[in-house]
């Protein structure tokens, strides 16, 4: 994985990568050398991030950005179009639009925190599209995203190679990196986790040892490819929570040879290493972290992306869907396919579920039922994958999530009716 030890060096035409010096007086072939930084040029070592593109013309080569008209749904932090609300919120799938809307178009916010600007906080967006992005390109200022597909495969083409990311696969974007989504599908949905934090990255892995959970060899980084395409190209970027625009008269796409740790990356989610309790109870969730945004407070995450993928489930004596609890984090949860064990019913795929800062959780009275009577033999929980995005802040929803009829005004339902747990006669008051 970039970052974690990894250098990579691709050349799409061979004798294209400088040997030994970055920024050569010569570089092969006339290409301009240019510095990708991630991280400051001062970052500790190890987590110091960052390439030398070599490419056809400097990506500085475009006119001033204007804002960007068409009137959506992305939104950015600081999130306040609406009070926080310490609500349980949980949505039905969004449909995917009948007018033609790329991925750019497509971005609908639902939360988020922090800010930008303070370089802290994510957002978090569902996509929907029906359309390539045809001669532009995205680039994101103010955080790397985090794709995770849920429906149709998509075709990422980015700066510095291509990548294919289908569901049950994620890709991330870093920071400034310009890419464009294709769709290998007629239909597309999907999530979006936008850092503004720290990188993500590999957790740390404790007493579990030197391997589990997700492996570094895992994630993909692309080859160099390169379009040599001299036509008019609009890159749309997102800076100050704001969206620009510009036209350039050639594809960004340009870049014939890359060298270094800062990259984009894909990861299939079957591959992660599931660890969890052969004896009785079950560990917290924190077991199935495949990366993590680290904030300043040791352990506390401004983001962890979790997922709760297919795995055997052998606990004796044990309860063994999520427990009831209130958590200092904050939960928004998504479903890639299948059902969650947490859940008889309401939570879809392409549905999503916020459980904000100490809202009281768990699973539905049917579930509860069910797993406090089920007969405990080892059981392979196989057609699911959900994830979360948790953090240290409170999600604050946007408008749309508050408003749209997507949202089930009933949910607050799923947790009632319980019966009173009953003492003994005589005892206590
Ligand atoms: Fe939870």
């Amino acid at each position: 994985m970039p970052g974690f030890g990894n250098h990579f060096a691709t050349e799409a035409v061979v004798g294209a990568l400088p040997q030994g010096r970055n920024s050569p007086q010569h570089v092969p072939f006339g290409l301009y050398a240019e510095q990708l930084s991630g991280t400051a040029f001062t970052a500790p070592r190890a987590e110091n991030r960052r390439s030398w593109l070599y490419r056809l013309r400097p990506a500085a080569n475009h006119p001033a950005y204007r804002p960007y008209e068409r009137e959506g749904l992305l939104r950015s932090g600081p999130f306040d179009e609406v009070p926080p609300t310490p609500n349980r919120l949980r949505w039905d799938p969004m449909p995917i639009s009948a007018e033609p809307t790329d991925f750019v178009d497509g971005l609908v916010s639902y939360c988020g925190a922090g800010d930008p600007a303070a370089g802290e906080g994510l957002a978090v967006h569902l996509y929907t599209a029906n359309r390539a992005m045809e001669r532009r390109a995205f680039t994101n200022a103010d955080g790397e995203m985090l794709i995770v597909p849920q429906q149709g495969a998509l075709r990422i083409v980015t700066e510095m190679g291509v990548m294919d990311v289908a569901p049950e696969q994620i890709a991330l974007i870093p920071r400034g990196v310009r890419f464009r989504v294709d769709l290998l599908e007629d239909k597309a949905r999907g999530y979006v986790c936008e850092n503004y934090g720290p990188l993500f990255r590999l957790p740390d892995l404790g007493p579990i040892g030197a391997n589990g959970l997700a492996n570094p060899r895992d994630f993909e980084t692309p080859a160099a490819r390169f379009e040599d395409d001299d036509g008019h190209y609009e890159i749309v970027q997102k800076f100050g929570g704001r969206l620009w625009t510009t036209v350039q008269g050639h594809s960004p796409f340009d870049v014939v040879a890359w060298h270094g740790n800062l990259a984009p990356c894909r990861y299939d989610l079957r591959r992660f290493n599931t660890i969890n309790t052969v004896s009785f109870d079950h560990p917290d969730p924190s077991i199935f972290t495949v990366l993590t945004s680290p904030s300043e407070r040791t352990g506390t995450a401004n983001c962890d992306f979790v997922i709760f993928p297919p795995r055997w489930m052998v606990a004796e004596d044990t309860f063994r869907p999520p427990w009831f609890h209130r958590n200092v984090m904050s939960e928004f949860m998504g479903l890639i396919h299948g059902v969650y064990d947490a859940k008889a019913g309401g939570f879809a795929p392409g549905g999503a579920s916020l459980h904000n800062c100490m809202a009281g959780h768990g699973p539905d009275k049917a579930s509860y039922e069910g797993a406090v009577r089920a007969d405990l033999k080892p059981h392979r929980i196989a057609d699911t994958m959900a994830f979360m995005f948790e953090s240290r802040f409170m999600f604050r929803p946007t408008r749309f999530a508050v408003e749209t009829p997507l949202g089930q005004l009933d949910y607050d339902d799923c947790w009632a009716g319980f019966e009173k747990a009953r003492l003994p006669e005589g005892d206590g008051a």
